[in-house]
């Protein structure tokens, strides 16, 4: 279960959280009340790091209108992320068997054994990803890192740190309240970003993933995740800030933005954007 996620009257473990984060004096301001980061040159790296974005000035505050974003979200249909006839992996395709968790398992093994593509040569592990499948929030990655691949589970080394900081932040956990994956099940060898032919080759999975979880909403973390789940080449800033809707399997899901968690260690002033993201996350996906 979520611990408690009112917003006053945090508890000391909570407290040491946000100071982590480096926000613990901004819990009880209204969304948007703080003071603009100062302009940041994006850094380029690791995985995540890439965001591909230059954080733009804002006049005042950068505070995305959290209040109208769940009353007007924006109705943006993606198109379908494969080609006809592009995916050996098409697990959407098969008859899903009936029983959820044994939905799972067949998923977990099909993941498992992958071939569909060249990155399952250089894999240790595939990753399937973690948490739990009653979770009503689903977090996106982009690929796994030499640690994940080495672990096998999503999110483990420093980056992942920061995403459990984040979730206590917020009254969650990785484990009880969250399902964890990324777009590709595999690791890109050099922590490359991942070739157009691997996603659609790996993307059905998530897709598949989305469709058994049935989550209230998707929080995407990191430029390359957002540009391929939303199909756009927009930049990860704009993307922020507004709930986006991804069609999955028949349902529209709620997709909020955010940036990497790597790119956060990299970009520490970033850290209060990523803040304004959550509570937009929380608006959308039950406080
Ligand atoms: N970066 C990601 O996008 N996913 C992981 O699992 C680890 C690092």
């Amino acid at each position: 279960m979520a611990a408690d996620r009112s917003e006053p009257g945090i508890d000391p473990v909570r407290r040491a959280w946000l100071r982590e984060l480096g926000i613990e004096r901004l819990w009880n301001l209204p969304a948007g009340a703080a003071a603009s980061p100062p302009l940041v040159q994006t850094e380029y790296g690791d995985r995540g790091e890439a965001e591909g974005d230059r954080v733009q000035p804002q006049s005042g505050t950068d505070a995305p209108a959290l209040a109208d974003a769940r009353a007007t979200p924006e109705t943006t249909e993606p198109e379908a992320i494969l080609e006809p006839g592009m995916a050996l992996a098409d697990p959407a395709s098969s008859p899903a068997p009936v029983d959820p968790e044994q939905a799972w398992t067949t998923l977990e093994d099909e993941v498992r054994n992958c071939v569909a593509c060249g990155l399952c040569k250089g894999r240790t592990q595939t990753v399937f990803g973690t948490g739990s499948r009653k979770a009503r929030w689903m977090l996106v990655g982009e690929a796994p890192g030499e640690q994940e691949d080495r672990q096998g589970a999503p999110f483990v080394g420093r980056s992942g740190k920061l995403l459990d900081s984040m979730l206590a932040a917020i009254g969650r956990s990785r484990q009880a309240d969250v399902f964890i994956a990324n777009v590709i099940k595999c690791r890109p060898p050099g922590n490359r970003d991942p070739l157009p032919e691997e996603v659609a080759r790996c993307s059905p999975y998530l897709m598949r993933q989305i469709a058994l979880l049935n989550p209230d909403m998707i929080l995407v973390l990191g430029r390359f995740a957002a540009q391929t789940l939303l199909e756009t080449d927009a930049r990860i800033g704009s993307l922020r800030g507004r709930v986006h809707a991804l069609s999955v399997e028949g349902k529209s899901v709620p997709v909020v933005v955010s940036y990497h968690p790597a790119y956060l260690l990299r970009s520490p002033a970033e850290k209060i954007k990523a803040w304004q993201d959550l509570r937009l996350a929380l608006s959308v996906g039950g406080a």
